[in-house]
């Protein structure tokens, strides 16, 4: 039986799966591990269920024990992990896409939603019986006619793009290449990130982080964006210069926010705090028992595939 360290605690029934599956060794503590705890954990070890709490950085995969032949992470995203340094020492690194496609695109929406229909100020009004309803209280942007522009229409861009156009929402996109027809459904292809951004009454961020897209939404992108713009992030939070979003919400260049993701989770930068313009979440994108427990075994099958087969279908490096 192959032995696994699975960093994370992960929901009940796959925990059971690993079980039968692996000689598992589990963190029943769920403390998050430092880089050094993680190479500690591992030895002895064939391979290691990762989460995007670790950082598996070239330096901490170079320490990782000769006998460690998969990192499968429990995630689509896989930014976390150094895939050409794992690529050098011969690991493998897999990934759980498709299965979170539905969830995550929910909370992008969410984070449209709640950002454009200005839901702290309501959430705080309510709760603080500070509100009566008049032909003016918490004006918000609505979505029907508005432009929503989605930077990376990957599988969970698409869903948005669906979703928000039965909304009324007319899509624009930027990606690597244009997109065919069927996966397009009608949206409108931008081959540069600033003409994406100059019709953007509310843009998406769904691409994933990379060296290319760190910090893409920065001072000088965000300046293409219409005034009173909304800016909201499903994605990562290396995409976005906090700095500069904060900066352009002080400004009113930018109406409003809604964020999932962060840099440096679970700190996000406090200067989002000030602004009640803020929707934020708790990075809560596949946070779902069915999207959850999907994540969890196909992590799971991703190392048995590849203990079997020498390969596995969500390999990434
Ligand atoms: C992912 O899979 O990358 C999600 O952000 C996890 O919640």
């Amino acid at each position: 039986m192959k032995k696994i360290l699975i960093t994370r605690r992960l929901l009940k029934e796959c925990e059971e799966k690993a079980s039968k599956a692996f000689d598992a060794n589990f963190n029943s503590n769920d403390e998050l591990y430092t880089q050094k705890k993680v190479i500690e954990m591992s030895q002895g070890c064939d391979g290691i269920l990762s989460s995007l709490t670790e950082k598996l950085d070239a330096e901490t995969i170079n320490k990782l024990p000769e006998s460690i032949k998969i990192i499968s992470n429990f995630a689509v995203g896989f930014g976390n992990i150094d895939l050409d340094a794992a690529k050098k020492r011969g690991i493998v690194v897999t990934n759980t896409p498709d299965v979170l496609t539905d969830a995550t695109a929910e909370i992008g929406i969410l984070l449209i939603l709640g950002a454009c229909r200005r839901v702290p100020e309501g959430i705080q009004g309510a709760k603080d019986c500070n509100w009566k309803w008049s032909a003016d209280y918490l004006i918000g942007k609505q979505l029907t006619g508005a432009r929503l522009g989605i930077l990376g229409m990957g599988r969970i861009g698409q869903k948005i793009a669906i979703v928000a156009k039965s909304l009324g929402m007319i899509i624009h996109y930027h990606n690597r290449s244009k997109l065919s027809a069927d996966k397009e459904n009608g949206a409108t292809y931008h081959d540069s990130l600033k003409s994406l951004m100059s019709v953007s009454d509310v843009l998406s961020v769904c691409c994933p982080a990379s060296n290319e897209t760190i910090n893409l939404i920065n001072k000088e992108n965000i300046e293409y964006l219409p005034k009173g713009a909304v800016v909201t992030n499903v994605a990562r939070g290396d995409i976005v210069d906090d700095d500069a979003l904060i900066d352009a919400l002080e400004r009113r260049k930018v109406y409003a926010v809604g964020l999932d993701v962060y840099k440096g989770e679970p700190n996000l930068n406090p200067g989002y705090l000030k602004f009640k313009q803020a929707f934020i979440l708790p990075h809560l994108g596949s946070a779902t028992k069915e999207t959850r427990t999907a994540m969890g075994n196909l992590a799971i099958d991703n190392i048995e595939e590849f203990f079997k087969t020498g390969n596995c279908k969500n390999r990434v490096n």
